[in-house]
């Protein structure tokens, strides 16, 4: 070959393209996503479908909701999309990632996102407890029921003790686990999932497993179905009061690295959870190409998996992005492309925290439409928006979560008087904030 052919060759084989990225969702995850690929050269142009009002700052906002396949099919061959970055699991679990991949028009788009088989690993519990049962994962012992098998179900909670944990099978919009202190009401719990469909269908199975008595961490993975890399540990606060109280919410605050993950205990969860994930994967040819965000125990100083997701978590990702140093879009096309290991993760070392604002009343009912002043006034830490939008040209809130205040420094604490200083700064009607994210720590 003529060697200016040659240099020509190489030169657009390693000169990094640049391309058009699509972002599905509208979340605090979302905008931080965007916020990270905006900052890449990587991205020419940006666009999140529907999106907030903060992802409308720095990306153009889509009017396309994340499961209308057909509309971001359209959008995507309009506007030449080369990446699809799917936040929520929602259109994973309906099998976006397939429908790209088997369609001739598409398939040459990068979704980072695993197929709809991946997806199993979160939209079913039986699935997810299977896979850790044949890859000799720690879990939690359990078995799974019917509505025909109730009766052994309600046999087998007598052999357990108390605690009792319930998870209907499906997706439940993370209301699905129920944890039992007494036993009739776990036996009635397990009826009402079973047979009076308390979470519609995603309870017509429910897994009854062993409570386990520890503390919480999440490890978030990228994957190229063969590589992969452990990105930083994350730990969120779910109840909606101080002290871990009352309802569960999607996440209230959040903090990476979790200072007791420690290397010792990183290293067992690295070889015993992490690297039989995805030699699982692997091994069950599950076509997997994104996150998988583990939900971790340890009780003593052994871990144990208590869920996969198949996505970020919110509002870990708003801790979790912005300590990541490598170029996201070199990462995530990696990941896109199985080229995972040819790329190095650079960690900023620093601690990040976030604190979500709500709307009052959330998890329950609540009003939207409440303008939100003093974002602009935020110099040192970061605001992702989460239920925001534009209404005649000012920011309202449009959901339970309305925003994450992210903030870096050198221990959490620190960076946590930092998101703490600047919520003071930010105001709406009946605006709600936990004060005591980290308590635990
Ligand atoms: P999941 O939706 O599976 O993450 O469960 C929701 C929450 O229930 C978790 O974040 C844990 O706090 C709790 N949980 C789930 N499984 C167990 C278990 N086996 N033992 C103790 N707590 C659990
Ligand atoms: N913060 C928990 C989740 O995203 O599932």
């Amino acid at each position: 070959m003529g060697s200016i052919y040659k240099q020509l060759l190489l030169q657009s084989k390693f000169k990094p393209s640049i391309m058009n990225i699509l972002v599905l969702g509208s979340g605090g995850r979302e905008h931080a996503f965007a916020y990270k690929i905006a900052q890449s050269s990587r991205c020419e142009k940006l666009f999140v479908a529907p999106g907030n009002a903060g992802t409308d700052t720095i990306a153009q906002n889509v009017p396309i909701g994340v499961n209308d396949f057909q509309a971001i099919k359209e959008f995507v061959k309009g506007n030449d999309i080369k990446m699809v970055v799917v936040g929520p699991e929602d259109p994973l679990v309906r099998g976006i990632y397939d429908y790209f991949s088997n369609d001739e028009e598409l398939k040459h788009v990068l979704v980072v996102g695993p197929s709809q088989s991946g997806a199993k690993l979160e939209g079913s519990k039986e699935r997810a407890k299977e896979f850790m049962s044949n890859h000799d994962i720690p879990t939690a012992a359990y078995q799974s029921f019917t509505a025909q098998t109730l009766q052994e179900g309600k046999s087998f909670l007598e052999t357990l003790e108390a605690p009792y944990v319930l998870k209907a099978d499906g997706l439940a919009a993370g209301k699905g686990v129920l944890i039992l202190n007494d036993l009739d009401e776990a036996k009635s719990e397990l009826e009402n999932m079973l047979s009076h469909s308390k979470f519609g269908a995603a309870s017509e199975k429910v897994v009854i497993e062993e409570f386990l008595d520890g503390i919480e961490l999440s490890v978030f993975v990228l994957t190229d179905g063969k590589n992969y890399k452990v990105l930083p540990t994350a730990k969120d606060y779910k109840r909606i009061g101080e002290g871990d109280t009352g309802l569960n919410t999607g996440g209230m605050g959040a903090i990476s690295p979790v200072p007791f993950a420690d290397a010792a205990l990183m290293q067992k969860i690295e070889d015993r959870i992490v690297k039989p994930t995805v030699e699982g994967i692997q091994k069950e040819g599950i076509d997997y190409k994104g996150f998988i965000f583990i939900g971790l125990i340890k009780v003593n100083d052994e871990p144990y998996v208590i869920e996969y997701n198949v996505r970020m978590g919110d509002p870990e990702t708003e801790v979790v992005l912005p300590r990541i140093q490598t170029d996201l879009v070199d990462l995530l096309e990696a990941a896109a492309t199985q080229t995972l290991d040819r790329v190095s993760l650079q960690i900023d070392e620093r601690s990040a925290t976030t604190v979500m604002a709500v709307s009052g009343g959330y998890p329950e009912a609540y009003e939207k439409g409440k303008e939100i002043v003093g974002i602009e006034r935020i110099g040192n830490s970061i605001v992702f928006h989460a239920g925001t939008s534009m209404k005649e040209g000012t920011v309202v809130t449009n959901g339970g979560r309305v925003l994450a205040v992210t903030s870096l420094d050198s221990d959490f604490r620190e960076a946590l008087k930092k998101s703490y200083e600047n919520l003071e700064e930010i105001f709406f009607d009946k605006m709600y904030y936990r004060k005591d994210i980290g308590f635990d720590l």
